[in-house]
């Protein structure tokens, strides 16, 4: 039984009842542009290459498909989040709800999409970074340009500008810099403005022949890239996590998340139809820069040039964001006993997670440099649509054992949109590569003998309960 252990829900809502509690500040607006700031990143800017020889210009409709299942996942994430409104992921949520042994599996899964993520975007940042850089006619070794095997027929061996991009932004988390709304609107800012030029500016060069065949690769092409491009949506979960400092929640969550959402996938889909109507779909195959490229393919270096800043720019806020998420997780975890305690040390002048933030920083900078992105992207998107699989199942299994507790927001359509959004995450994951889940499988099972030899020996809650 103890490996369904619960933290005491009750005791957590006194808790953060009793403690200063967050401002309730934000609205549906907010929301919208909180959810933008984390979504738009390196999947659409860099993806978008590899989605785009998979499914062909049919792209768009793999965009559609991974938007609506990240519409039903996150309209069930919601309630869960704002049922418990204590500052925390999915992970403590779940400690309350599922019990201790779901609650570190999903912990260790949210490990794949906060962490790896960071190394993903940071790959992809590189990608821009040196597109920019030629531009002025700097370019460096091959070697230190990506990871190994990135780029068939190159020796590369690190991708130093994708290490270096994360230790900047492992030393500043450090020191306690977090993201502040006002750059993250600024951001917000640039990332659609150079979205926009891409739709405006490469419209006027879509040849519409490009776009035959439609699916050159059939629908097995279109789902597999919709699984891919799913990682173009992560970040909407950052819009249901804000539900304890939302203004009015019941109405302004769902807003915030479905308009972000949509947003987001009509612009995906424009890009889409822009790139591959610029530039036939078998082309993008290894391009790291597969936006700017497309503009530069239609005769607008100067434009390119823009994208390439934008873009550069833009993912940092990403970087950020996604590394401060995974450093409180493992702080969460470590704090409950899960992890060694060393991790939840904070820094008694920085007041941060200061050596958990370098050890996250070092771990996930190297994984950048040496794993090639796409690889990153599928191992990211399976953890992420696991967990977010898990919360829907927990908010059904909550509206029984706790019908009563008071939810800030409801997910509408239950038990339909919580069974939607399992299926739809189940459907994405099996469209994934074979290597991909033996990855997953083989993550699961090394989380599994740290649970069983040390995490549940550890626990405060067994601590606590002898
Ligand atoms: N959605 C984020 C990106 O594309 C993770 O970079």
């Amino acid at each position: 039984m103890s490996l369904f252990r619960k933290k005491n829900i009750e005791h957590m809502l006194q808790a953060s009842a009793q403690s200063a509690g967050l401002k309730k500040a934000l609205g549906a607006l907010d929301l919208t542009f909180l959810g933008i700031g984390a979504i738009i990143g390196t999947g659409i800017f860099v993806l978008t290459g590899t989605g785009a020889v998979q499914a062909g210009p049919a792209l768009m409709v793999a965009f559609l498909i991974a938007a609506v299942a990240c519409c039903f996942a996150a309209l069930a994430y919601a309630e869960f989040a704002s049922t418990i409104p204590v500052a925390g992921s999915i992970y403590t949520y779940s400690y309350a709800t599922l019990g201790e042994l779901a609650a570190w599996v999903i912990g260790w899964d949210l490990m794949l999409e906060y962490g790896l993520a960071t190394s993903a975007v940071s790959v992809g940042w590189s990608g821009y970074l040196q597109s920019l850089l030629s531009g002025f006619g700097i370019s460096l070794p091959a070697a230190l340009s990506a990871a190994p095997g990135a780029l068939p027929g190159t020796h590369t061996l690190f991708n130093l500008p994708a290490f270096l991009v994360m230790m900047g932004i492992t030393a500043l988390l450090s020191v306690g810099v977090r993201e502040s709304t006002r750059v993250n609107n600024i951001m917000v800012a640039i990332k659609v403005v150079v979205v926009l030029l891409v739709i405006a500016v490469g419209a006027f060069h879509v040849q519409p022949a490009n776009w035959h065949p439609f699916m050159p690769n059939g629908w097995n092409g279109v789902f597999g890239a919709a699984a891919v491009m799913f990682f173009a949506f992560i970040g909407f979960d950052s819009v249901s996590s804000a539900a304890e400092e939302v203004k009015n929640p019941k109405r302004d969550l769902p807003v915030g998340i479905i308009a972000s959402l949509a947003v987001c996938a009509v612009l995906y889909v424009a890009v889409a139809a822009v790139v591959t109507g610029i530039v036939p779909s078998p082309k993008f195959a290894n391009v790291a820069h597969p936006v700017s490229f497309a503009l530069q393919v239609a005769g607008q270096p100067w434009v390119a040039g823009f994208i390439d800043l934008g873009a550069v720019l833009g993912m940092l806020t990403v970087i950020l964001v996604m590394s401060y998420g995974q450093t409180r997780i493992i702080f969460a975890m470590s704090r409950d006993g899960l992890l060694p305690a060393v991790l939840s040390r904070v820094h008694p002048r920085f007041a941060t997670p200061f050596l958990t933030t370098w050890i996250v920083g070092l771990f996930f900078g190297l994984i950048g440099a040496l794993v090639p992105l796409n690889v990153l992207a599928e191992l990211i998107n399976i953890g992420t649509l696991a967990a977010f699989s898990m919360v829907s199942i927990a908010v059904l299994i909550l509206r029984r054992t706790h019908p009563d507790l008071p939810r800030a927001f409801r997910c509408p359509g239950v038990p339909v949109v919580p069974v939607l959004a399992v299926a739809s995450c189940l459907f994405l994951m099996v469209n994934l590569q074979p290597i991909t889940w033996i990855a997953f499988v083989a993550w699961l099972v090394i989380g599994m003998v740290i649970y069983f030899g040390y995490s549940r020996h550890h626990s405060r809650l067994a601590r606590n309960a002898q």
